[in-house]
């Protein structure tokens, strides 16, 4: 096991001690991915952004039907910073929610109990200022309901891993002729002092510091346009940026489709530079 992971989690209603934490192997979420996740990050011990977190976690169990019993999520999250000792510390609560343990039937078995897991692991989150992604360009073929943070990631895995492989951080994934987000991040372009980033909806995760990032445009004054970016406009980019929990604002340095560079810039730009900034500002006033 990861030396990362804490000494005890949350698992069905109870804080365990981890290696004492077990599943059946009928849970469904192990069977068939059929479950649902979030991840919140916290700086100095603090929740950022909880209730969208939170929000997100209950639209997506909505969307899949997941019925879980009265759960106070807010003291969950307090209590796994709290377990690991990370109270003042950087890092991140994952939460996830599966159907339960059940028959291995395509539909919804009736009356399950869905399985609960949560925990706290410590992250670097400092710095994230000073570092440039190189990402490749890959074909999304991720499923049509990406708006769903689904424990089923198998197309993102996919993606991911072809591109860590090549020596890339990120794939950045196309749909068509637009550009859809990261396999785990959001993405934005910058032409002309604009920023660009694809509208909500199914062919994307509605990324929380994705919409942070939109909040801090319209109180800069800087204009944000929701609509998708065509493949072929990339290279046009003056700014590149990704977005997520775990990688906040993270320029990007490069990017390359097959064995082509498409983008490239060697400093963070001016726009990205002032919207890490504003970000910053925000976790400091946590
Ligand atoms: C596919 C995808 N897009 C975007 C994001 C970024 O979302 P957030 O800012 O809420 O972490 C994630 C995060 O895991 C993701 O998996």
């Amino acid at each position: 096991m990861s030396p990362t992971y804490p000494q005890t989690v949350f698992l069905n209603g109870r804080w365990i001690p981890a290696d004492q934490a077990t599943l059946s192997v009928f849970d469904r979420g192990f069977m068939l991915g059929d479950g649902i996740y979030e991840v919140i990050p916290f700086y100095q011990g603090k929740p950022f952004l909880l209730q969208a977190h939170l929000n997100r976690l209950h639209y997506s169990l909505q969307e899949v039907a997941i019925m879980t019993k009265l759960v106070s999520w807010e003291d969950i999250v307090t209590e796994a910073i709290q377990h690991a000792g990370l109270s003042n510390a950087d890092g991140a609560v994952y939460m996830q929610v599966s159907r339960g343990t059940a028959p291995r039937t395509h539909f919804f078995p009736e009356q399950t109990e869905p399985t609960v897991l949560c925990y706290a692991y410590p992250l670097q989150l400092a710095g994230f200022e000073h570092k440039r992604a190189k990402v490749l360009v890959l074909e999304d073929k991720r499923w049509h309901r990406c708006d769903i943070k689904s424990t089923s990631l198998m197309g993102n895995v996919l993606a991911n891993n072809e591109a860590h492989h090549r020596g890339y951080q990120e794939a950045l994934l196309y749909r068509g002729d637009s550009l859809t987000e990261g396999t785990h991040t959001s993405s934005f372009f910058v032409k002309q002092a604009h920023v660009y980033t694809h509208p909500q909806g199914p062919q994307i995760l509605p990324g929380i510091t994705r919409m942070e990032v939109i909040a801090i445009c319209k109180e800069l004054g800087i204009e944000v346009k929701e609509e998708p970016v065509p493949l072929d406009r990339l290279p046009t980019m003056d700014e590149l940026f990704l977005t997520g929990t775990t990688t906040q604002v993270l320029a990007i340095g490069q990017v390359d489709k097959e064995n082509e560079t498409l983008f490239r810039r060697e400093e963070v730009g001016p726009i990205t530079r002032t919207i890490q900034d504003a970000f910053k500002q925000r976790l400091n006033n946590l």
